[in-house]
């Protein structure tokens, strides 16, 4: 990061951000808790307003084919990746035949991961594949036990577990670096001197505003937001970008957005590229869209390491359905695809754009039965989830050192 540092006495102030919700009526999304208020969940047109970050459009879409010579991701065509900030800037470097680099991460946690968990890594994945660029993960241990009532060894361990899900997606040592703050911050300066760079730009003022801290909150808290902004600048990483100054996209879901407003904001000011970024949706819980899946509750999430049994029953007994009462009622008036979360599950993981349009009018025609719908979303998740596993089971703890070593990946 170039030392562009003059007296704090002498800096704008940054603009103090929206709350996370304007008003009662609206959704709540911030990092910590994430609420729609309709049973269609959240209004994602409404936060790309409140964020103040752009539609992915088709027109956007057709550009990024266009660079790219790859067909859209489904994540990308049905809106399941819906906002961004400057992807265009980054689809114009790629064109360049310049260089970016992605970054994003997951705070661990003991529970095992849900289906949920792997949509932002999915398409880290896929984007990593079609631009051929670094990525770096950030497993944020130190963030749990700051938030949580956990001891720093058990944290450790979780992003110990939790990155051997992460590494089962598909990622590939040879480009990607992982690593935990709470082993990783104390072996490398750079990474703490853009941190110390970060926390000299924004005032706590700034951070109740952008995340709503108070005068009670531990102090971790009011600085953690520079350990997550950190790695989106490449000279955190000297041992990867060699102190090249490189731009970074960071694929996330929209809740991480306010990190990300706040580093932008300092990137302007220490003279940095601004991260781009793509955000998702959240993958509904199985009761329905006014709460994403969550990992403490079992009953509302299909985990990574459920059976198919499991799966087919959670799917049977719990998936908020949007069908008619009756069946008499259901064949007249036909099922809600627009609440219905077995529907909701086939846009995330049924790939093939033909079948789900069939599925849907069928269902909304009234030809199709909720039972039936179900049966859909279980052939496709269960096998998905079986195929996760079976990559899961192959990986060693040797694999995961070998993401972890602090080393030059391929830029
Ligand atoms: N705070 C995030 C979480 O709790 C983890 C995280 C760290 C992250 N860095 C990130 C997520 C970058 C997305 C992008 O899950």
């Amino acid at each position: 990061m170039a030392e562009a540092e003059v007296p704090v006495e002498n800096k704008p102030e940054l603009p103090i951000e929206n709350k996370p919700a304007a008003n009662e009526d609206d959704d709540f999304v911030d990092p910590w808790t994430v609420t729609g208020k309709s049973d269609t969940g959240i209004d994602y047109d409404k936060l790309i307003k409140r964020f103040g970050s752009q539609k992915i459009d088709y027109e956007l879409i057709q550009r990024f084919e266009k660079v790219t010579g790859k067909k859209a991701h489904h994540f990308l065509k049905r809106g399941i990746f819906f906002s961004h900030r400057d992807l265009h800037s980054i689809l114009t470097l790629h064109e360049a035949g310049k260089k970016f680099y992605l970054y994003t991460g997951r705070g661990p946690s003991s529970e095992s991961m849900h289906i949920g968990h792997m949509i932002p890594f999915m398409f880290t994945k896929w984007l990593q594949d079609i631009f051929e660029v670094p990525l770096i993960i950030q497993l944020t241990d130190d963030e749990k036990v700051l938030w949580r009532d956990l001891k720093i060894d058990e944290a450790r361990k979780m992003a110990f577990n939790n990155a051997k899900d992460i590494i089962a997606v598909g990622f590939n040592p040879e480009n990607t670096f992982i690593f935990n703050d709470l082993d990783f911050i104390g072996q490398c300066p750079a990474f703490y001197q853009n941190m110390v760079r970060i926390q000299k730009c924004v005032t706590f003022n700034q951070v109740k505003g952008i995340f709503g801290f108070g005068e009670s909150d531990v102090i971790g808290k009011i600085t953690f937001p520079s350990i997550e902004a950190a790695p989106a600048f490449s000279t955190s990483f000297p041992f990867i970008f060699d102190n090249k100054v490189l731009p970074c996209l960071v694929p996330c879901a929209i809740d991480q957005d306010p990190y990300f407003r706040m580093s932008r904001d300092v990137a302007a000011r220490l003279k940095m590229p601004k991260p781009a970024l793509v955000h998702s949706t959240f993958l509904p819980a199985l009761q329905g869209a006014q709460h994403k899946m969550s990992a403490s509750d079992p009953n509302a999430s299909i985990f990574l390491n459920d059976s198919p049994k499991q799966i087919k029953n959670k799917i049977n007994k719990f998936a908020f359905s949007g069908g008619q009462a009756t069946v008499e009622e259901h064949r007249m008036k036909g099922g809600n695809t627009t609440v219905d979360i077995s529907f909701k599950y086939l846009t995330f993981f049924l790939e093939d754009d033909k079948r789900l349009a069939e599925i849907k009018y069928q269902y909304e025609s009234g030809e199709m039965l909720t039972g039936e719908l179900k049966r859909e979303a279980i052939n496709v998740i269960t096998p998905w989830v079986q195929q996760y596993q079976q990559r899961r089971s192959k990986i060693t703890d040797e694999m995961v050192e070998s993401f972890f070593k602090i080393r030059p990946i391929k830029v």
